[in-house]
């Protein structure tokens, strides 16, 4: 029998992924990715030889490779890594956030945003949802199957307001692996990971109150801040570091800060984890000035990392994080299952909850746990992490290919969505109208902030929205508009 090369054995027969695109990938990742500009490539013998692969197979792997800009073909030479290599290190800029802590307004710009992507169809790259081929959805089907066989319990009447025992229960086994420890009745069940932020804001503070935010933010958190009556105080955030903690300091001696709310483990929408060291020093800080933390940590599952990153929450030795999580972006946003590991009192949170919404339906709850019990989240949230991040590399390159010169983009560490910063004189609202007319949607900056203009030149777009394929016909539409 002949021996098999490593490079054959790494591919795989029974996966919806053709041949060509998994080799493709392996010579992205073995020999693209080390390859000086302008330098030869293998040859299509090479290439066959070395996968065990007909010459066509290695012929399609190239031209997969040509349509994303990584390769070009010279006639009667052979392949090439094109002269002009993609810059990868240049991450976005930061820009001086607003000093003062101001009323928000953004809802109406969102409710814009969103009425516009409804009126034909898109390739929608604006929602941070994973397309469902990324989600453990035949897993989740077949346990909530097992659990419409119990009917009577899973319908019969009104979950507990706290949540589902059994739920609780698995959950806080789940985090105590991540070194939050806490009991079963700690954990508040919630609707999403929105429900648990507004819970956590409206037990730490009153309208009228400061509460500091990373600059830029995911929206929601702005939108709670709108309807709760409270003031944002913007702090710069480093797409590397997260929160810029001598600005918060500087700012903390000068006016009254009542509350912090970050999102520490895949940034939304700059995807950073947030060193170690920083989170203990952001704990410190806030301590000293009396000032409530709310980490919302809804990608701590789903970083790139072989190690468990560690959430404020498990470093916190003097009781004042509130932890907000939920499994909307890892299991299934449409369970609307999250939870709030109060700094506290959970008893007055869960008041809070009953006048919200009673409580959360108990299929969902009871199909979470169940995937927890029997290992189903676990294993898949690793695959997925490890998918998300080669569809962000991925659609990284693509961006810097088809987009200006001068163009900067995040290096998430964990997620699924890129951070854009396009060069002057571009804007992205005009951007968006445009590519909308192309049948194309991402999300302007200016949503990111309550300072009207601070992000007028950036843009989210979300890598794993849609098949890999329609992504990278997002990109190039969106680069047409220039
Ligand atoms: C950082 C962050 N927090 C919260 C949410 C909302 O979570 P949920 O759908 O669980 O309410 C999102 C969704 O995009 C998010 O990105």
């Amino acid at each position: 029998m002949r021996k098999q090369m490593p490079d054959q054995t790494d591919l795989q027969s029974h996966t919806p992924n053709p041949l060509y695109k998994q080799v493709g990938r392996k010579l992205h990742e073995r020999v693209i990715q080390y390859a000086k500009p302008d330098q030869k490539l293998p040859s299509l013998r090479q290439v066959s030889e070395r996968f065990d692969i007909s010459l066509s197979t290695a012929q399609s792997a190239y031209q997969y490779l040509i349509d994303q800009g990584l390769v070009v073909v010279r006639p009667r030479s052979g392949y090439y890594l094109p002269k002009q290599v993609v810059p990868s290190t240049l991450q976005p800029q930061i820009p001086a956030a607003n000093p003062a802590a101001e009323r928000v307004n953004v809802s109406e710009l969102m409710i814009h945003m969103l009425s516009l992507s409804r009126q034909k169809p898109v390739i929608n790259l604006g929602t941070a949802v994973p397309e469902p081929g990324l989600l453990p959805l035949e897993a989740l089907a077949k346990i909530q199957r097992q659990i419409s066989r119990k009917p009577q319990w899973a319908y019969g009447g009104y979950s507990p307001v706290g949540g589902e025992p059994l739920l609780q229960q698995a959950l806080s086994q789940h985090l105590q692996q991540r070194e939050v420890h806490c009991t079963p009745e700690q954990l508040l069940i919630t609707n999403g990971c929105t429900e648990a932020l507004r819970i956590a804001l409206g037990e730490c503070t009153r309208p009228g109150d400061v509460v500091a935010i990373e600059s830029p933010t995911y929206f929601t958190i702005l939108q709670q801040l709108e309807s709760l009556g409270l003031k944002a105080l913007e702090v710069p955030t480093s797409p590397e570091t997260g929160i810029d903690l001598d600005h918060l300091a500087s700012m903390m001696s000068a006016i009254r800060v009542d509350a912090c709310v970050v999102n520490p483990v895949g940034h939304n929408p700059l995807g950073f984890v947030m060193p170690e060291v920083q989170k203990k020093a952001l704990i410190e800080l806030c301590y000293r000035h009396g000032t409530r933390l709310i980490e919302d940590v809804i990608y701590l599952d789903l970083s790139y990392t072989d190690y468990h990153v560690r959430s404020l929450r498990s470093l916190d030795t003097y009781g004042i994080v509130s932890q907000c999580g939920s499994f909307s972006k890892s299991l299934s946003p449409a369970l609307r299952v999250g939870w709030l590991l109060p700094a506290e009192d959970t008893h007055s949170a869960t008041a809070r909850k009953f006048l919200n919404n009673v409580s959360v339906s108990t299929p969902c709850q009871l199909s979470i746990a169940y995937m927890l019990e029997q290992g189903l989240y676990q294993k898949s949230v690793r695959k997925n992490a490890a998918q998300h991040k080669n569809r962000v590399h991925q659609t990284r390159e693509w961006v810097l290919r088809y987009f200006p010169e001068g163009t900067r983009v995040s290096l998430p560490q964990a997620g699924f969505v890129l951070w854009i910063e396009l060069p002057e004189p571009f804007k992205a609202i005009s951007l968006h109208e445009r590519a909308l007319e192309k049948g194309v949607m991402f999300l302007p900056g200016d949503v990111f902030s309550p300072t009207s203009d601070l992000y007028s030149r950036y843009l989210r777009i979300n890598c794993c929205a849609c098949p890999e394929e329609e992504v990278l016909e997002g990109i190039k539409r969106i680069g047409r508009c220039f």
